[in-house]
């Protein structure tokens, strides 16, 4: 069902700064900077790898203000790993089946994520305390 890592979603208080770092450090390229209302923050999309089944992503996160999910994130567990965003084929089917095994869906229905990808998150209680996305990404 999850076709690979789409992305690995990092928490941070200056989104220019971490980008900076992270194309210094890995040599990753920005593949797209957007700002998310819906989820109050803006986030840059790092490109890692491309494979058969999609590319992959570091996603920076930086809130748009304190009460956001993310800024309350910060705000209690500092910058870091915030959550890991799984590459699946049809995001539909897949909220179906994962719901239908017990774990909670925080979104019943996919939303709109970065670059044109539908997403949903999956509660982190029943994930093991990790806070898990799936990705369906756009047709191209
Ligand atoms: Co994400």
């Amino acid at each position: 069902m999850l076709t690979r890592i789409d992305h690995v979603g990092i928490a941070c208080q200056d989104l220019e700064a971490k980008i900076a770092f992270y194309q210094s450090a890995f040599g990753l390229t920005v593949a797209s900077v957007e700002v998310n209302e819906g989820q109050g923050v803006r986030e840059a999309m790092l490109h890692v790898t491309d494979s058969p089944a999609g590319a992959s992503y570091v996603q920076l996160l930086e809130p748009l203000r304190p009460d956001t999910p993310v800024g309350r994130f910060l705000a209690r567990r500092g910058e870091g790993v915030h959550h890991v965003g799984y590459g699946v084929a049809d995001i539909t089917t897949a909220l179906a089946a994962i719901g239908a095994t017990g774990v909670r869906l925080i979104d019943e229905r996919p939303r709109h994520g970065s670059m044109g990808a539908s997403i949903a998150f999956l509660h982190p209680a029943d994930v093991g305390g990790v806070l898990t996305e799936l990705v369906q990404a756009p047709d191209r």
